[in-house]
C-alpha cells in the first residue's frame, strides 16, 4: 500500500482577500511505505502546509490527499487518517501541557480509546525508544526537563500512537549541536523500528543528505526536484535555480574542483567525501612515475 498520495494539490491562503498566497501549487507526489522523505525548500516554499494536509490538519481545497488508501477529504476516514500519521511540528516541546512525563506521552494513546493496558504499555515502550526510561522519567514535570529530553518527551507522545508514518517539521530547530545529534538518531531509529514511512523537513542540508533516501525540493509552491540525494544535490544548475544550498560535502567538493582535484559531483555526505579523497590518493600514489607533474609523496 502506498504511503501517501497527493494529487493536484492546491492550496490558498485568505483567498480572495488582499493577502491571498498561494501555498501550494499542484503537486503531485507518491510517497511509498518503507521511504525516507526530506522535504527541503526556502522558508515559505509550502513545506509545513503540505504536510499538514497529511493529517486533515489542513483541509483539501483543490486536488487528493490519500494517505495509506484514506482520503483526507472523506470526513469518515479523517480520524483513522490521523492516527496513521503521526506529526512532529516545530517545537513540539510547546505542546508539552500535563504535569508528569507519562501523562503527558499518554494523551494520544488515550484518545485512541485503547484499553488502560495498552496505554500503558505503549507509554512505557515510546519513553524506552526516545531514552526516557519510564522508571526515571514517568513522574517528572515535563516542565523541569532539559531542552534536549523535552522535544524527545514530545516526540514519545506522537510515537506512543505507533503511526505507520511519521512526519516531523524541522525536528532539529533550536537544537545545539549534541542535541541536533541526538534527535537525529532518534529519527533514524524511529524510521527502523516504528514507523517504516519517514517524511522530514529540514534546512540542514548534511542532516538532510544524510538521512533521506529521496529529497523533494519544493520552490514558491510547486515541486522543482524529486530524486536521490546524489540525484538532487548533484544537479547544481537547478539547485541554485530552486534557491537551495549544498550540503558541506558537495561544497567542499566544488572548492577541491576549483584547485584541480575532480571528484565525482554526486558527493553528498562526509564519509563519501573521505572515502572519495581516500580513492583519489591511492590513484595519484599509484600513478605511473611517467606522469611526472611533480607530484610526489607528501
Ligand atoms: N496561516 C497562514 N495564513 C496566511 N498565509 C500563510 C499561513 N501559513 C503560511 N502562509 C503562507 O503560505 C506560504 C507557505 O508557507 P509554509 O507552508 O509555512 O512554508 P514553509 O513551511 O516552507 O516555510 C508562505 O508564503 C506563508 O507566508
Ligand atoms: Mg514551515
Amino acid at each position: 500500500m502506498r504511503a501517501v498520495e497527493l494529487k493536484g494539490l492546491t492550496y490558498t491562503y485568505s483567498a480572495k482577500t488582499p493577502f491571498e498566497k498561494r501555498a501550494l501549487d499542484n503537486v503531485d507526489l507518491a510517497v511509498e511505505e518503507g521511504e525516507f522523505v526530506g522535504l527541503i525548500g526556502a522558508t515559505g516554499s509550502g513545506k509545513s502546509t503540505l504536510i499538514q494536509h497529511l493529517n486533515g490538519l489542513v483541509k483539501v481545497q483543490q486536488g487528493e490527499v490519500i494517505v495509506r488508501g484514506m482520503n483526507a477529504s472523506d470526513k469518515k476516514s479523517l480520524k483513522k487518517l490521523r492516527f496513521a500519521v503521526g506529526m512532529v511540528f516545530q517545537y513540539p516541546e510547546y505542546q508539552l501541557f500535563e504535569d508528569s512525563v507519562a501523562k503527558d506521552v499518554a494523551f494520544g494513546p488515550k484518545n485512541m480509546k485503547l484499553d488502560k493496558e495498552e496505554v500503558e504499555r505503549r507509554v512505557r515502550r515510546a519513553m524506552e525508544v526516545v531514552g526516557l526510561p519510564y522508571e526515571e522519567f514517568a513522574e517528572r514535570s515535563p516542565f523541569e526537563l532539559s531542552g534536549g529530553e523535552k522535544r524527545r518527551a514530545a516526540i514519545a507522545g506522537v510515537i506512543a500512537m505507533e503511526p505507520e508514518i511519521l512526519v516531523l517539521d524541522e525536528p532539529v530547530a533550536g537544537l545545539d549541536p549534541v542535541g541536533r545529534r541526538e534527535i537525529l538518531s532518534l529519527v533514524r531509529k524511529l524510521h527502523e523500528e516504528v514507523s517504516p514511512t519517514v517524511i522530514m523537513v529540514s534546512h540542514y542540508m548534511d542532516d538532510i543528505a544524510e538521512m533521506a533516501d529521496r529529497i523533494v525540493a519544493l520552490k514558491e509552491g510547486k515541486i522543482v526536484a524529486d530524486g536521490t540525494p546524489a540525484e538532487v544535490f548533484g544537479a547544481r544548475e537547478k539547485l541554485a535555480a530552486a534557491g537551495l544550498a549544498l550540503p558541506t560535502a558537495a561544497r567542499i567538493t566544488d572548492a577541491l574542483a576549483a584547485r584541480g582535484i575532480e571528484l565525482p559531483r554526486t558527493i553528498v555526505t562526509a564519509r563519501e567525501l573521505a572515502d572519495a579523497l581516500a580513492a583519489y590518493r591511492t590513484a595519484r600514489r599509484t600513478a605511473t612515475p611517467a606522469d611526472a607533474d611533480g607530484e610526489g609523496e607528501d
